[in-house]
């Protein structure tokens, strides 16, 4: 007990010596900001205990202490040597630098700045860092999935998706719901923005079945689905591969409401066919249950289409109730 008192007491006297200009810290977030492409967002730092920074230079940078992101020095901000990339987007506040609040305000995000900031301040010889991460997230476009090429017994089918951040996961199913990811191999593509595109290659033997590719997010969000129907009962008597187009969406959870479609007309063939397609089509989208939102609902119905193949190509269109024209989905063999 006297030991611990008398310990208490050296450092006690020692501290006013530590203690000549600063002894303060600089706290980042332990949380990482997560965003969405397009968003403004504030990259929170602040100095602890709360002393005024009008006075420090306050340096923000990600991989370059050189090429700072923002730079506050002599009371101004130092836009000349900022990293181009952030030119015009980025500002701190100065009424919240007379709090110690040196949180960067960060506009118009893009997936390219994904990364760990540090915030750093700098007063008289006192100098302290802090480390805020941005996670920037962007949902990519629906998938669609097509014929890639037929060698033998081996047919290989390629799914892609563009506008991804980060790198989202794509997951192959059969007509079971197995999962067929593991035959697949999936490249990836950065764009200038840091924006992703995947494509995902699987080779599958010529059998009647259904594959779907999933690309989802790793950070929970909406998922994109698009079905690829391979079917035998659609041509009876066309020997080899047949061929229908589905495309389903699927988003979040619960169920979606049936759908209604007015169909276009066709030659006899199609219209004997249509009947089906329409009920697998419908059936696709029922076995998704998931909830949609009235927006992305409003997307996947101008953008449901459908090709069948038919001999060589008959294509057949999906539109919504209310006549709005639809992109049509054409099928590759
Ligand atoms: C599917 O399989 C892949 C690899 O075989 C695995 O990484 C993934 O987690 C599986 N996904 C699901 C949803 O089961």
């Amino acid at each position: 007990m006297r030991f611990l008192g008398r310990t208490c007491l050296i450092v006690l006297s020692l501290l006013p010596a530590v203690s000549t200009q600063g002894r303060w810290t600089v706290i980042g977030s332990d949380q990482p900001v997560i965003a969405e492409a397009g968003d403004d967002v504030i990259l929170p730092c602040h100095i602890s205990p709360r002393v005024s920074a009008v006075d420090m230079e306050v340096r923000w940078f990600r991989d370059a202490f050189n090429r700072p992101v923002h730079l506050y020095l002599n009371q101004r901000d130092q836009l000349n040597i900022q990293d181009s990339d952030y030119r015009g987007r980025t500002a701190l506040s100065p009424s919240a630098l007379q709090r110690g609040d040196i949180s960067l305000q960060l506009r118009n995000i893009r997936p390219s700045d994904s990364g760990v900031y540090t915030c750093y301040a700098v007063g008289g010889s006192w100098y302290e860092e802090g480390q805020t991460e941005v996670i920037v997230t962007a949902l990519g476009t629906q998938p669609s999935i097509s014929m890639d090429s037929t060698q033998g017994e081996q047919t290989r089918l390629v799914c892609r998706s563009e506008g991804w951040s980060p790198e989202p996961e794509v997951i192959w199913r059969d007509r079971g719901g197995n999962n067929l990811t593991s035959l697949s191999s999936p490249t990836v593509q950065r764009d200038s923005q840091g924006f992703l595109s995947v494509s995902s290659h699987i080779k599958i033997k010529q059998q009647s079945n259904v594959f779907s590719c999933l690309v989802r997010s790793k950070i929970p969000k909406p998922d994109w689905e698009s079905k690829l129907h391979i079917s035998s009962d659609f041509f009876p008597g066309v020997s080899g591969w047949m061929v229908a187009f589905f495309l389903t969406l699927a988003l979040s959870i619960g169920a979606i409401p049936l759908l209604v479609f007015q169909w276009r007309r066709m030659d006899a063939m199609e219209r004997k066919l249509e009947p089906m397609a329409a009920q697998r089509l419908r059936e696709e989208l029922e076995s998704v249950k998931r909830e949609v939102l009235k927006s992305e609902w409003k997307w996947i119905l101008s953008s449901a289409g459908m090709c069948l193949f038919n001999g060589f190509l008959s294509q057949w269109r999906v539109k919504e109730q209310r006549g709005a024209p639809s992109h049509s989905l054409c099928l590759h063999l």
